[in-house]
């Protein structure tokens, strides 16, 4: 049986192999987050990456002349993602907790890229993204989705996250569409966008599949 670690720790743990590993695993949840947004962003627009990491999910961003602002619990990771030049601004923090260390409005956009599975319960986050973002901002961001198969495992079928034990001893959760279209209803998002796709998972034949969504804080 592995350790259980926990997301932050298991993250410096294998920061020097993730970039590596994020191309072997042929996971393009990256490239697909920039192009379902790409419409909606603008050069200069302050965007914040929730557990930025080593910067992957925000370099396109960076690249098309956005401001990146980046938030994650791993030191090692960071300091991968500092050394690509990528962000304005990182800031080390613990994103169990809130309030997030930003005002209200700050930002135009917040992405996250395979973030949310470390997280059971999301309406804390989704109501600190409605905080921090301007009216008409995007939010876009991956879920491990919980499909049929795994959803018959959950006794009484009716929680929102199904949980286990990724290989690396982190607990992962999984989430139901429905649960994520309540929280961002519940927030002040309207979903715009919602895109289906698979990462191998790392074990033979077994694929894992994910949702990206782009959200868009409504008001004016
Ligand atoms: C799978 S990596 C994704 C990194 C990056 N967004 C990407 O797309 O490549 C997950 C990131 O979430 C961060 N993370 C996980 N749990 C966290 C927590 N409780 N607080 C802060 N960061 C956390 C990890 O440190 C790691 O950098």
């Amino acid at each position: 049986m592995m350790n259980k670690k926990n997301s932050i720790s298991g993250h410096d743990e294998y920061a020097a192999e993730y970039d590596q590993q994020v191309r072997e695993y042929e996971c393009f949840a990256h490239e697909a987050l920039f192009g379902l947004s790409f419409e909606h962003v603008n050069p200069h627009d302050r965007l914040l990456d929730i557990g930025i990491g080593t910067g992957l999910g925000s370099l396109l961003f960076a690249r098309a002349g956005l401001e990146v602002f980046g938030i994650d619990g791993s030191i090692e990771m960071m300091k991968i993602c500092e050394s690509k030049n990528i962000a304005k601004d990182l800031k080390q923090f613990d994103l169990q907790n809130t309030p997030l260390p930003y005002s209200d409005g700050f930002f135009e956009h917040v992405i996250s890229c395979g973030v949310f599975h470390f997280f059971d319960d999301l309406e804390p986050m989704f109501k600190e993204v409605s905080r921090i973002i301007k009216p008409r901002g995007i939010f876009a961001f991956t879920i491990l989705a919980q499909t049929t198969e795994k959803e018959e495992r959950v006794a009484g079928g009716n929680r929102e996250a199904y949980s286990e034990m990724s290989r690396e001893g982190i607990t992962i959760f999984m989430h139901r569409d429905r649960y994520i279209e309540k929280l961002l209803q519940g927030s002040g998002f309207d979903k715009l966008k919602m895109l289906k796709f698979l990462v191998w998972s790392g074990q033979e034949d077994i694929d894992d599949l994910y949702y990206a969504y782009v959200a868009q804080r409504y008001g004016i």
